[in-house]
């Protein structure tokens, strides 16, 4: 068999630009399909920190003006990583994020940067570089969405196949129509089957309607977003879809997320060694300036503080959580309403609740491998990562029911305990009040340490790499390239 070429299109990829999942998925799946004779590049924006990494083996220039400037290609190799740093600073060259400024505020122009951004994609994919003529084409969230409208108007024969991936729904580049003669699409592209959403233009909606295939980040996920409860509009979209339109649930890179070698550890464990693990919970109470009682049960957070993580179901059950005498460490960033709720609470309870607002990824290792349980409350979550992290370092999951979550964590009823297969504590419907039970229910399990130290060690035997996964993304792209 030969290997396929893949051109992946994305606008965060771990470990240079990362706001979320995207990243580390966007990051680890090259990884693994190289393993299945897959060779992916992948074009990111060349925002400054990705510049300072590429080291540019081979520059191409892009001829003429990309919406206003000059545009090159800076194609290298880092690692195992084969990137396409699209190099346009008037674009691309700013302090603050990939989609806002240091205050928060977005990009006006964020319409014609990830335009910018496709219409690349799409010219790679015909052919702009020249001994790469990538077989299929992966597209990324909406930022990628509108690949699939310029390759549908460069060629309507003889273009790659091509796949969109929805990691979040609640993300799609809707923008005003007043943009779409700036795009440089045919006039027919702005319709109901083409890019037009309501009156306006979506980015991931195009990315639907002209992708040869959808995937999503989970079974549990794809089949929610056909309901118009959990679609955000776009179900219709995705109904008409049918058959197309399917979840492979993410990995982690077992090599980032490794607890036997991770160097941001007080401590190293695995399964064999997992009183070692004491030490990391010493440390992580003592960063977060909490009392070293040894029979608290520790909490520990990993997220963005935002509406879909059901944080605020947290703030509301704090006094059910420390009547239990567990104590709380919270790692997280977003909404600034969360984060003074998160602050104003460690205030409350000194030594009890601990909280770093902020964006920190050595801490973030820490928090997994201190913390006796971590909270995952999200009202949806496509597929979620920090469980699947807890998992492999023995902090127990406890997850809403929803999407990937549940895909992935095996809750501890009798039947699973009785099975010897729990992973984890699920509760749903997604309210302060399971929560409430859900922690009530995690507290009574940590005092029961055959029974926690089983459902620990079940979880760290779960397989959560991009193995099977990547076999799955393989067999998709493979079935797709021999229709
Ligand atoms: P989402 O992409 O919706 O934010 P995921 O669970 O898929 O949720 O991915 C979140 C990723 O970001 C994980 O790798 C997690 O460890 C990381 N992360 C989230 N918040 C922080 C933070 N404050 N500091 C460090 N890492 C974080
Ligand atoms: C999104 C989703 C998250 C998922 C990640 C990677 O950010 O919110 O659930 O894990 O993408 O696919």
């Amino acid at each position: 068999m030969n290997h396929l070429q893949v051109l992946a299109v994305a606008s965060e990829m771990f470990p240079w630009v990362k706001t979320g999942g995207l990243a580390d998925v966007v990051g680890a799946l090259p990884g693994a399909l190289t393993r299945e004779r897959i060779r992916v590049r992948t074009l990111i924006p060349g925002y400054p920190a990705v510049l300072s990494a590429v080291p540019a083996t081979r520059v191409v220039k892009i001829a003429g003006s990309l919406f206003g400037g000059e545009a090159r290609l800076l194609c290298g190799r880092v690692g195992a990583v084969d990137l396409l740093a699209l190099d346009a600073p008037h674009l691309f060259a700013r302090p603050g994020g990939p989609y806002a400024d240091q205050n928060g505020r977005d990009w006006p122009d964020n319409a014609i940067r990830f335009a910018a951004l496709a219409k690349v994609g799409s010219d790679i994919a015909m052919g702009l570089l020249p001994g790469f003529a990538p077989d299929l084409v992966h597209a990324h969230d909406w930022q990628a969405g509108l690949t699939f409208a310029y390759l549908r108007f460069a060629a309507r024969t003889g273009r790659p196949a091509t796949v969109m991936t929805i990691h979040n729904l609640a993300f799609q580049g809707q923008f005003a129509a007043e943009i779409f003669p700036r795009l440089g699409l045919p006039d027919e592209a702005f319709a109901i089957e083409g890019i037009e959403y309501h009156g306006g233009i979506s980015y991931l909606k195009a990315g639907l309607y002209y992708a040869d295939r959808i995937t999503t980040v989970s079974p549990g996920y794809a089949a929610e977003i056909r309901t118009p409860e959990s679609g955000m509009g776009l179900d219709g979209v995705i109904r008409a879809r049918g058959a197309h339109v399917t979840g492979i649930l993410n990995g982690i890179d077992t090599r980032v997320w490794a607890p036997d070698t991770d160097p941001h550890l007080a401590a190293t464990f695995d399964l064999a060694r997992i009183g070692q693990r004491a030490a990391d919970t010493t440390d992580l109470r003592s960063r977060f300036g909490l009392d070293q009682d040894m029979e608290a049960p520790l909490f520990g957070v990993v997220s963005r503080l935002t509406w879909q993580k059901g944080l605020d179901l947290l703030l509301e059950v704090l006094p059910t959580l420390l009547g239990a005498g567990a104590q709380l460490v919270v790692l997280g960033s977003g909404d600034a309403g969360l984060e003074r709720g998160f602050r104003d609470a460690a205030a409350s309870y000194p030594g009890r609740i601990g909280c770093i607002i902020g964006y920190d990824e050595a801490m973030s290792h820490r928090v997994q491998a201190g913390s006796d349980a971590i909270l995952v409350p999200s009202r949806f979550e496509p597929c979620g990562l920090t469980q699947l992290c807890a998992l492999r370092y023995g902090a127990v999951p406890v997850v809403a029911r929803v999407g990937g979550l549940s895909d992935s964590v095996i809750d501890a009823n009798p039947a699973a305990l009785g099975a010897g297969v729990a992973t984890g504590i699920q509760f749903g419907p997604v309210t302060a009040e399971m929560l409430r039970v859900a922690i009530e229910r995690t507290v009574a399990l940590r005092r029961q340490p055959a029974v926690w130290r089983r459902i620990q060690a079940n979880g760290m035997r779960s397989d959560v790499s991009w193995r099977d996964p990547g076999r799955r993304y393989a067999t998709l792209f493979r079935d797709l390239l021999a229709r």
